[in-house]
């Protein structure tokens, strides 16, 4: 058994926080292989990964295919809008096509909460969830942690707001679960209508007045307005939405000195946050892009059955 103890990377829930921090102090050294001229070592050699995703992605999918190859993987991506998906093949019967292909790994995006939860008990190959309905992302919750841990050194006593479409976020309830568990103290940030009660399960504070909340604030993480989740109308108009939540150059200037501003990205600059404080010093959203690729390198090397490594295991070929 691999020192993750699993065959799976499904959610946030089932890491502890020793397997959080795991991931994290691997990725590290992932994150110098990944900077450095010669970029590949040997982890995946002779092994296929392939990634599936029934939902447009273009973080997500690219970070896993470039961390899979630097790996010395084998990568095959479904074209899923051009496969026999569109023909009416069940999600089971592709699966089992790319069991047949051999593939070891299978990183799947899914509009189906626990699509990936299914897959994984019913083929060999380890299933990586990238991001199922609302239900879960979780790598972009090790790559948020990673990025935060990367600044401060720790979460415990950091306070971390994450603004915006709550209601139909799966980054929303996967950093949650990640950052309580490290020991910080969240609120999430948002109008009513897009901030369920239910959300206190996860041990956060809720709040609607985005101007109190900012100036107590060591992180700020913003949501895109999911256009294309929304069923009703849970809000008047985007102009509305941009008054009252978006991270706007005024906002920005009640903010703590060194606030860090992330995003998990796509971005609708100009709704959510404004040009100028999306391409501030405080900002890492570029960042959390380059630090995605190291987390899901650490993710492949640890469900392989990578050991913990220290900073001279890194070598390269
Ligand atoms: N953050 C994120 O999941 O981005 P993509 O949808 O581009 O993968």
């Amino acid at each position: 058994m691999n020192a993750l103890k699993r065959k799976d990377l499904l959610d946030i829930n089932s890491l502890s926080p020793d397997d959080i921090m795991l991931i994290c102090d691997t990725a590290k050294y992932f994150k110098d292989v990944f900077t450095r001229d010669v970029k590949s070592v040997p982890v995946l050699r002779g092994k296929t990964v392939c990634t599936l995703f029934y939902e447009p992605s273009t973080r997500t999918r690219l970070s896993f295919e470039l961390a899979a190859k630097m790996l010395s993987a084998n990568t095959i991506n479904v074209p899923v809008t051009t496969s026999s998906v569109v023909k009416g093949e069940s999600l089971i019967d592709t699966v089992r096509t790319l069991e047949a292909m051999k593939a070891d790994y299978i990183v799947m995006r899914h509009n189906a909460a626990l699509a990936p939860h299914f897959l994984s008990k019913n083929i060999r190959a380890s299933v990586i969830n990238g991001g199922d309905g609302f239900h879960a992302h979780p790598t972009q919750a090790l790559l948020d942690t990673y990025s935060i841990l990367e600044k401060k050194g720790t979460l415990k006593g950091l306070h971390i707001g994450i603004v915006g479409d709550i209601r139909h976020s799966r980054v929303a309830r996967s950093d949650a679960v990640a950052f309580t568990k490290l020991g910080a103290k969240v609120t999430l940030c948002g109008p009513s209508t897009l901030l369920p009660e239910e959300f206190r399960q996860y041990g956060v504070d809720l709040a609607n007045n985005l101007d109190e909340l900012l100036p107590e604030l060591d992180i700020i993480n913003m949501l895109r307005i999911q256009r294309e989740r929304q069923k009703g109308s849970l809000f008047p108009s985007i102009r509305e939405y941009n008054l009252l939540y978006a991270l706007t150059e005024e906002r920005f200037r009640k903010c703590k000195n060194g606030i860090i501003v992330m995003h998990p990205g796509p971005m609708n600059r100009g709704v959510e946050l404004d040009d100028a404080v999306a391409d501030s010093p405080n900002s890492i959203i570029n960042e959390q892009v380059t630090n995605g690729v190291a987390v899901r390198m650490a993710i492949f090397y640890l469900l392989a059955g990578g050991t913990p490594l220290s900073e001279a295991d890194a070598g390269g070929e």
